[in-house]
């Protein structure tokens, strides 16, 4: 039998370039992989693991859930989409939810609302601003608005009448901005692009900016919402309200799911026969997305991850003061960033090596997005790593 590395580039488009784990199980914080090694996993599937692995609430909700049914066309109602719509109504400024499967989707969705809000307003009115370092996600509407030509280049002609402002520069968010711009699209934390958290002089103006032109103003919260940063949504913290957010990854705790909220003009505008998605909204995803918002909503886990965000950023601290390769320790929550004076890819193979999975975002910086059930113990452990990896390096 042909072991799975091999399996896989054999079968699989090479779309990815994979670290050399092949994953067996999961347990609590801990990625096992095939040959028994553990590895404590601070990468949480790139920010989606938000219970981490094995939630017995999560498992159980999911098997009742496919023993009932495990699909349904959107031709019919679905008892646990309309909970969850409920909860995530309930706990927010928005009236209504889309769903989907993916981040990129959830994106598209405010992209096509956006468009179509546009067409109230005036027939040219198709303009969408985004962000220069942004990511959005790979489909062709969501690589546009991403602002990294990596991304795009090979992929040209993309979709017309997107432009690009520069992150936390309001003044060329208002010099592009116009009676043709019909939304605005903003990672309230860049992930991808480097963990770069918006100022919030910069999300307030959007939303002066976008209030006095008729813009929908739409925050892409697919990797910062969902708790991960010490609320719900990441835009709590900056006391700033869009019109839309995309929400994805720690939604459903590793069950594919995406969602677009929407208020105002902005939850009426799309009809019957306008949007659909064949898998969106999936009962047995959304039977897991009820289990990991009531837990938010319910438990301690957001103080939880406000305190252990904190207590991960003040060790990280003590690093830096300790490495002068350090360049920077930013970020919310449970979403932090490591700059580096170097590029980052060998000290993250470093950490893998020695049990702890980390990602990079960017070339210089290892993003930490751990299980939002991390504890302090576990912070200690990693810490620990990167004080070996750096002090050999
Ligand atoms: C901010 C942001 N938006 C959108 C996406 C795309 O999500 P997906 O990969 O689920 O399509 C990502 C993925 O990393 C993301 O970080």
């Amino acid at each position: 039998m042909e072991d799975t590395q091999t399996l896989s580039d054999k079968y699989i488009m090479q779309t990815y370039n994979r670290f050399k784990i092949s994953v067996e199980r999961g347990e609590g914080v801990n990625l096992y992989d095939e040959s028994g090694k553990k590895y404590l996993d601070f990468t949480a599937g790139i920010a989606v693991n938000s219970l981490g692995y094995g939630d017995e609430d999560c498992i159980n909700a999911a098997i009742e859930q496919l023993k009932k049914y495990n699909h349904c066309s959107n031709l019919y109602y679905s008892r646990p989409q309309a909970e969850v719509a409920e909860i995530l109504v309930k706990n927010s400024c928005f009236e209504k939810i889309f769903f989907c499967n993916s981040g990129a989707e959830a994106v598209e969705t405010m992209i096509k609302i956006s468009r179509k809000y546009g067409k109230t307003k005036g027939n040219n009115c198709s303009k969408i601003i985004t962000m220069k370092n942004s990511f959005h996600g790979r489909t062709t509407g969501a690589i546009t608005a991403t602002g990294q030509i990596k991304y795009q280049k090979a992929f040209t002609p993309l979709l017309p009448d997107i432009e690009y402002g520069e992150f936390n520069n309001i003044e060329s968010v208002k010099e592009l901005a116009d009676d043709r711009t019909c939304g605005i699209i903003v990672e309230p934390i860049q992930g991808e692009g480097g963990l770069y958290p918006a100022e919030r002089d910069f999300l307030e103006g959007l939303r002066r900016l976008s209030s006095e032109r008729n813009i929908l103003l739409c925050f892409d919260e697919v990797q910062c919402g969902i708790g991960r940063t010490g609320s719900l949504f990441a835009f709590e913290t900056y006391g700033v309200e869009p019109d839309m957010a995309a929400m994805a990854k720690g939604l459903a705790n590793g069950l594919p799911i995406g969602a677009c909220a929407a208020r105002g003009k902005a939850a009426t505008i799309l009809s019957p026969g306008d949007h659909a998605s064949t898998f969106g909204g999936n009962p047995v995803s959304c039977s897991c997305a009820k289990v990991v918002l009531k837990k938010l909503t319910e438990s301690n886990i957001l103080k939880q991850v406000q305190r252990t965000g904190e207590y991960l950023k003040s060790k990280l601290e003590r690093l830096k003061e300790k490495y002068p390769v350090i360049k920077d320790i930013r970020g919310k929550g449970l979403m932090v960033g490591m700059e580096l004076n170097i590029e980052a890819k060998e000290i993250m193979l470093k950490c893998i090596e020695k049990g702890l999975l980390v990602i990079g975002a960017g070339a210089k910086v290892i993003r930490f997005v751990p299980p939002l059930i991390i504890e302090e113990k576990d912070i200690d452990e990693a810490v620990n790593i990167i004080d070996i990896v750096l002090g050999e390096s």
